[in-house]
């Protein structure tokens, strides 16, 4: 039903997380640090495809010709506030990408996204970016932030979400098919105020603790 560029998470552990995270009793702590974990698990899978090179490592048994990350320039860039609670899990995988920083937010009227802040890395043209935000609803918000990074020049975007409406990824499909979506799992619908059914309510509420 998605194309080859849909990257659904299949795996015990980010499914289990993912109830937890869900449960409207999930304390604010355990709902970051779930935010957190389930973060890094989806990174391990959107970085399967950075390129090594080898070095030569002496072991204390001999020299060998190991592999070792060939130093790809990377960027993180959360869709504020939301996906600020994803950073910490991509960099504790990757620490030194380097991390832009998009605001956007929804009018709830509308659904309409607003760019409201944008700071990147002077030459983020140059590095792949993964965008994060732990909700991707209408897609609206993913579409203006890839958008944005492409007006900057940028041209290998992956997206990474926790939680996704199949109506959000066939938009984004539509509008940037060659952007990689990583989703930690893929819900039943959006209801009639743009939220996730299931989903886990308003998740930059439930991150810090704003409702
Ligand atoms: C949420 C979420 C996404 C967006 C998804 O942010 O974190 O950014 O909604 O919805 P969409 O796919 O329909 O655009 P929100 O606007 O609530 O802002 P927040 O991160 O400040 O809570
Ligand atoms: N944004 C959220 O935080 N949750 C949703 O269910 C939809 C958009």
């Amino acid at each position: 039903m998605f194309s080859e560029k849909v990257h659904v998470m299949n795996h015990p552990l980010v499914a289990h997380k993912l109830t937890i995270l869900r449960d409207k009793n999930t304390s604010v702590k355990d709902f970051r640090e779930l935010v957190s974990e389930i973060g890094m698990l989806i990174t391990y899978e959107a970085t399967r495809d950075l390129p090594l090179t080898t070095k030569v490592v002496e072991t204390p048994l001999c020299k060998a010709e190991l592999p070792t990350l060939a130093g790809k320039k990377f960027a993180v860039v959360p869709i504020l506030r939301a996906g600020l609670g994803l950073v910490d899990g991509v960099l504790r995988m990757v620490p030194s990408a380097r991390v832009g920083h998009i605001g956007m937010f929804r009018d709830e009227e509308t659904l309409e996204p607003h760019v409201y802040f944008c700071k990147m890395p002077k030459d983020v043209a140059d590095r792949d970016i993964i965008i994060v935000d732990p909700m991707l609803a209408t897609g609206g918000s993913a579409d203006a932030a890839i958008t944005e990074m492409k007006k900057r020049g940028c041209h290998n975007i992956k997206l990474m979400v926790l939680v996704a409406a199949p109506e959000g990824i066939e938009h984004l499909q539509k509008v940037h098919p060659d952007v990689d979506i990583y989703v930690g799992a893929v819900d039943d619908h959006l209801n009639e105020h743009g939220y996730i059914v299931p989903g886990l309510g308003d998740a930059g509420d439930r991150i810090f603790g704003t409702k």
